[in-house]
């Protein structure tokens, strides 16, 4: 996740800068850089890598160490991570500077705008049209501020913008939407960052601010607006945190604070992805829509997590497609010859990008002419760019261990993927598609309620912490929904646990269940299929064997109310979408329960985040 610094008061700003930047380094990010706006002029440094390439770029060649500062770490979305590709960006005539955090939905719109102006574009980011714009209004007689209040109401998407402008010396003006960003308010001085651990040491004063506010720093004032130029309501608060927490967000865990940035995570990775009449554009995907039409099998290869969001992927893929869909152990792959041809999408989960087992199996499906599409969080990773083509889950950087809202990002990706080849095949009619991009574009709300309601899932937690086993059942897309959250509990609690597909249970898994066993089961939305019955069934056979059965169940489904020992309750949402709301109470359990016994929660014993050999 992108770091954004600005100061504005009597210290260096340069060393403000990246000291913050420096403290936001734990967010994760492929490039830094910083401008100072001082004797009339922006002084700028940026560089692909980590910050000590900027030190170094700055040791070299020294900014001034007056006026004022801003100051970014990037972990890119639009365009590699590169130098030029890295913040800030200057506006045409180099007066304004800018950097930012988010996506600008409509940038390929705004772009040909500026194109039919005569501005071409230096880099491949989105931000750099921002840039532009806010170049453009400046130069018209615009104040920065209300430079800033116009260009937001021009833009679509989510974002944090901070700016400096060479004629306001004494001025930084940031904007705010969908994307975090925190005022520090000192003692004749005044921060912006995106979380208070940048500005820690110098103010435990905060201000939040609101969606769609724009704010003006200077050394001895802090100025809040709406969009629309009206006075807003700031929020104050006095941040009582240390650094490890302020990093956490106040969160003990980076996990758990990654648990609960899943509904933001989810949105950004739907923002941008239909244009103005309704119709899905993919536009990382460089494969043809006629070769996408040639295809006959698809085989999707990952690892662990990941390989379960393929799991996912299968149902919904070949119910929206009628494409024949193969799933299939990165690890496993190339060792059994497989059959893959010209015809043939290989499709690779990762969220690093770097997992060794999957990079060597796309190797192999290339070598055979399969074309190769990476779903992927890592922008720049080996993975994407050895792939034919790219969709990239926007959840941010994922410091803990365990996969969380990578997981969840996955799976909107792979729904994003089988629509939009069920439009590029005709294989859907693009109203259904619409209804269900609709369903998704719901999903972040609905995990917000749900992530409000857990308590329930802590205190279970607390009564199972010395339970030796416990096992996960489900059917359909609710059986990758098992696999995950015994996967979650193995890997945080270090104890045996199993996923189990339901129906199975009778040819052998059965034997397992003794009397106090936890088993956790997801059931299917009541639907019109025999499903959800078959899983109460399961539930009935388990308990009638004096399991303890912890039932996950939508929320207005009484009919489990009778063979539940604990409930917990799922939004409403239809069947092959569930593993969205359903994973996330398993996901808390296993960093509860691995919490209550000591565990270090974000690094795991014996696992690493990367697993870069075979
Ligand atoms: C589990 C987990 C791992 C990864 C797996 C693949 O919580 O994180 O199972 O899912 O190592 O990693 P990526 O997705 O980076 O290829």
């Amino acid at each position: 996740m992108c770091g954004i610094v600005g100061y504005v008061g009597p210290r260096a700003a340069v060393d403000v800068v990246m000291d913050g930047l420096r403290r936001l380094e734990y967010r994760g990010y492929d490039s830094a850089g910083v401008a100072i706006v001082a004797q009339g002029q922006v002084a700028l440094a940026k560089k692909a890598g980590k910050i000590a390439n900027l030190d170094k770029a700055l040791a070299e060649q020294p900014l001034p160490t007056d006026g004022l500062g801003i100051g970014h770490t990037r972990w890119a979305t639009h365009g590699a991570p590169n130098d030029v590709n890295a913040h800030p960006h200057l506006s045409a005539d180099g007066r304004v500077a800018l950097v930012h955090n988010g996506i600008i939905e409509n940038f390929v719109q705004l772009r040909s705008e500026l194109a039919a102006d005569g501005i071409t574009m230096t880099s491949e980011t989105d931000t750099e049209v921002v840039a532009h714009l806010l170049g453009q209004a400046v130069a018209a007689g615009s104040g920065l501020g209300d430079a800033m209040r116009a260009v937001c109401l021009r833009l679509a998407g989510a974002f944090t913008l901070v700016a400096v402008d060479t004629d306001a010396p004494d001025l930084v003006v940031a904007a705010r939407r969908n994307s975090p960003l925190v005022v520090g308010v000192g003692e004749g001085e005044n921060f912006l960052a995106s979380d208070v651990a940048a500005f820690l040491q110098h103010t435990r004063e905060a201000i939040e601010l609101g969606q769609d506010q724009v704010v003006e720093i200077r050394s001895d004032s802090v100025l809040v607006t709406t969009f629309d130029g009206k006075p807003a309501q700031v929020r104050p608060y006095h941040v009582d945190w240390d650094l490890s927490a302020a990093e956490k967000d106040g969160y003990d865990w980076f996990m758990r604070k990654e648990i609960y940035e899943q509904p933001k995570a989810v949105f950004d990775t739907l923002l941008g992805r239909r244009d103005s009449r309704g119709a899905l554009i993919l536009d990382e995907i460089r494969i043809s829509e006629a070769e996408l039409r040639l295809v006959d099998k698809i085989i999707v290869i990952a690892c662990g997590t990941s390989f379960y969001a393929g799991l996912v992927a299968k149902y919904a893929i070949e119910h929206w497609t009628r494409i024949p869909c193969e799933v299939e152990l990165a690890s496993e792959f190339r060792y059994r010859d497989p059959i893959v041809g010209p015809t043939t999408l290989v499709v690779t989960i990762s969220q690093s990008g770097e997992t060794a087992d999957t990079l060597m199996a796309i190797r192999h499906a290339r070598e055979q002419r399969a074309k190769v599409l990476a779903i992927c969080n890592t922008n720049g990773s080996t993975i994407p760019r050895e792939s034919d083509a790219v969709i990239y889950t926007h959840a941010g950087p994922e410091v803990g261990v365990a996969s969380t809202k990578g997981f969840l990002t996955q799976l909107v990706a792979c729904y994003l993927l089988g629509l939009y080849l069920a439009q590029v095949r005709g294989s859907k009619f693009g109203d259904e598609i619409t209804a269900i991009m609709e369903e998704l574009e719901h999903i972040p709300a609905a995990l917000e309620l749900l992530l409000d309601d857990m308590q329930p899932v802590l205190d279970l937690a607390a009564e199972f912490a010395a339970e030796p086993s416990v096992l996960f059942l489900g059917r359909h897309v609710g059986y990758p929904v098992a696999l995950e959250g015994a996967l979650k509990l193995k890997e945080l609690a270090y104890i045996h646990a199993e996923g189990f597909a339901a129906g199975e249970l009778k040819h052998g898994p059965i034997a397992l269940i003794e009397n106090g066993l936890p088993v956790f089961v997801v059931v299917p939305p009541q639907g019109r299929d025999m499903l959800h019955d078959k899983v109460v069934s399961n539930i009935q056979e388990i308990r009638a064997r004096g399991a303890r059965t912890v039932v996950l169940a939508e929320e207005d489904d009484h009919e489990v109310d009778a063979v539940a020992d604990v409930l917990i309750r799922l939004p409403k949402v239809s069947t092959l979408l569930q593993p969205l709301v359903a994973t996330v109470p398993l996901q808390i359990f296993a960093c509860e329960l691995a919490t209550r016994k000591g565990h270090d929660v974000d690094q795991p014993r014996n696992l690493a985040k990367s697993v870069t050999v075979e």
